[in-house]
């Protein structure tokens, strides 16, 4: 009597704890179908920006959404880089995510990359201590892109402002627009901006941002170029906010 009362507790509880993440996993379903609310359901919100763009906001985009957040998170040197490779898990590209890290399309749940994300026991969570767990929204948008089907889709027009690192996006931006003429023995002004110490010399100066933003007083660059695009002057301005880190 007493063993089937526990078991009918035991049974109780387990029933709650899947209600709860069912519940959690509903969520995503409603932003896949089309019914968000924007609520940061959809992987869309907090810190990306699409205002105005082409970009579906109920679909996640590897290329712009997905790929910053393993570049920054996890494919750093020593963890998930080509050369690392820990565990044989390479973080770097589509490619790799989808070769090494045991992607199940439409599956999260047996997805070894959604499941290491969520696991409670700090001592198996990825990131490892003591790195900080991915944030729920990081999480959620995971996990919606491999219920979407895992897809590589990219969207030009999304940007995301809040979530990247020096070495994975300004660096980036740098040496597309700016390290043709700023490097080598002679880089033209005189300003190298072939190094992090380089192009930190002209973040403290003031000099970087009054250039790339044409204000009066500075010589616009790129020079003869375009003017950078709104969602990269976003990440520099938000990465000199944050005191332009090496990271
Ligand atoms: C086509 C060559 C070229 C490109 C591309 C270029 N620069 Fe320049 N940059 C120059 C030259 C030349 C100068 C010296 C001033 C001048 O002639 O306008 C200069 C000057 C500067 C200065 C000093 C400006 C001032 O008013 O003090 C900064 C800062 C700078 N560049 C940053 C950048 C950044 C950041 C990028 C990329 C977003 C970039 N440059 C792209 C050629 C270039």
């Amino acid at each position: 009597m007493f063993n089937i009362k526990i078991q009918f507790l035991a049974l109780i509880i387990i029933s709650i704890a899947f209600g709860f993440l069912s519940c959690k996993h509903d969520v995503g379903s409603v932003a896949d179908n089309g019914n968000t609310t924007g609520g940061g359901t959809n992987g869309n919100t907090g810190g990306t920006n699409n205002g105005g763009s082409n970009c579906d906001t109920n679909k996640v985009y590897f290329q712009q959404q997905v790929l910053p957040v393993l570049l920054s998170n996890c494919a750093m040197s020593g963890c998930h880089d080509a050369a690392s490779h820990k565990e044989g898990v390479i973080l770097t590209s589509y490619q790799s995510v989808m070769t090494t890290a045991d992607i199940r399309s439409g599956r999260p749940f047996d997805s070894e990359l959604y499941e290491v994300i969520i696991e409670t026991d700090p001592r198996k969570r990825m990131p490892p201590l003591p790195n900080n767990p991915l944030s729920a929204q990081q999480i959620q948008l995971i996990y919606n892109w491999i219920q979407q089907g895992a897809q590589d889709l990219t969207c030009q027009d999304l940007c995301n402002v809040s979530n990247f690192t020096y070495g994975g996006t300004i660096k980036n931006i740098i040496s597309n627009k700016c390290q043709g003429c700023h490097s080598g023995g002679t880089p033209q002004g005189g300003i190298d901006l072939s190094t992090y110490n380089g192009v930190k010399a002209k973040v403290d100066d003031g000099r970087l941002w009054g250039s790339v933003n044409h204000l009066a007083g500075f010589s616009p660059m790129p020079k003869n170029g375009a003017k950078l695009s709104t969602c990269e002057l976003d990440q520099i301005k938000n990465w000199i906010t944050a005191g332009a880190p090496n990271n």
